[in-house]
């Protein structure tokens, strides 16, 4: 599906052996080293699958070499870095996109033309909740930052597709346990304890224009994975997919109604990570505006930031960055 308009020439990483199995796995022409890859003048796009904590360096040296970038979730650790990236992307005319891209998904995509067309009449409230099971000792360092960072910006960016952005935030960060053991039976660490280093359950409210408001909380302190993301409207409720994944049923109740199944508006139904960068390819040959952009990446990590800053200090978080709603993407799109 993709090929119409992005070649996969190399792959790299900084452990060899880690690129030659995905070379052999992908068959992918080339793989080489993280210098080598970056030289290649043939390469347009640097698609940037490295850990949290190595995206902003690689990040910008794929910058430096003419690159443009397409980044893994999230597009830095932190404001600063990510403003820096932004600012020398713009100086060099290059492009930024970032994951997640689950939000031009069937599932969201229907979400969103139903919110648009009136389904459930003016939004009022959402309740997003993402639980998670998770005993790994990395989930639990500051390089990640636990549920909040890993899993935050589906349900940040799915809220902002659907509602705009947002404008104020009040948030709960808690470490209701300092210490975890790796209880996974089929983990290698089984039965290591270890330190938690940043908070693994954060609750918020979020405000967005209009008055309307959601409850969010982000959790690896569960039992089980458990997704939520509901919205009232003052004509019916829906019921959306997992933002992490491209789609589940969507239903939608209205007032006097039944809770009824809609059907899917565009084929992005299954695995379909990859629609992200795709866009931004187009966008760069269209010199268009790409859908998953650095605007929208930037306002998701500072909610979430911001979510933290407002536990610490206890007061709202006003957030200071802005971005523009992308554009709905339904079937009969150019590519
Ligand atoms: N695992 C998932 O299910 C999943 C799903 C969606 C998104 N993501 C995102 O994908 C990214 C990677 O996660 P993962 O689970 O695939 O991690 P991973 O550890 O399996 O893979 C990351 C790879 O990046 C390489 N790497 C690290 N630093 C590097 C550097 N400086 N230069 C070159 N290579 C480097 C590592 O050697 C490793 O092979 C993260 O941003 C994560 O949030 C992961």
């Amino acid at each position: 599906m993709f090929s119409f308009i992005i070649d996969v020439k190399a792959c790299a990483d900084i452990v060899p052996e880690n690129a030659r199995k995905r070379d052999d796995q992908f068959g992918i022409p080339k793989a080489c080293s993280v210098e080598e890859l970056l030289a290649d003048p043939e390469i347009e796009i640097v698609l940037n699958l490295t850990n949290p904590w190595a995206h902003y360096e690689v990040n910008m040296a794929a910058l430096k070499a003419g690159k443009h970038v397409y980044v893994e979730k999230p597009l830095a650790m932190t404001r600063q870095e990510a403003k820096n990236m932004i600012d020398f992307a713009k100086s060099r005319g290059l492009l930024i996109g970032c994951a997640p891209d689950t939000f031009l998904g069937a599932g969201l995509q229907t979400c969103r033309k139903l919110i648009d067309d009136g389904w459930i009449g003016k939004p009022i409230a959402a309740n997003a909740m993402i639980m998670m099971a998770v005993s790994s000792e990395i989930y639990h360092k500051a390089g990640v930052g636990g549920a909040l960072f890993d899993m935050g910006p589906y349900f940040i960016t799915a809220l902002v597709s659907l509602l705009g952005p947002m404008r104020k935030v009040k948030g709960s960060a808690q470490m209701p346990f300092p210490e975890k053991t790796v209880y996974d039976v089929n983990h290698a660490e089984y039965g290591k304890k270890f330190k938690v280093e940043v908070a693994t359950t954060v609750s918020g409210v979020l405000e967005f224009d209009g008055n309307v408001i959601a409850n969010f909380t982000a959790t690896c302190d569960g039992f089980r994975y458990w997704p939520r993301l509901e919205i009232m409207g003052t004509e019916g409720v829906l019921v959306a997919n997992d933002p992490n994944m491209f789609s589940d049923p969507v239903y939608v109740q209205r007032r006097g109604g039944e809770m009824k199944e809609m059907p899917l508006i565009n084929k992005y139904d299954k695995d379909s990570r990859g629609l992200g960068l795709v866009d931004m390819a187009y966008a760069i040959l269209n010199n268009k505006r790409h859908r998953a952009n650095e605007q929208l990446a930037y306002h998701v990590l500072d909610v979430l930031h911001g979510l933290c800053d407002s536990s610490r200090s206890e007061r709202y978080y006003r957030v200071e960055s802005d971005c523009v709603r992308p554009e709905p993407f339904v079937e009969g799109s150019p590519f």
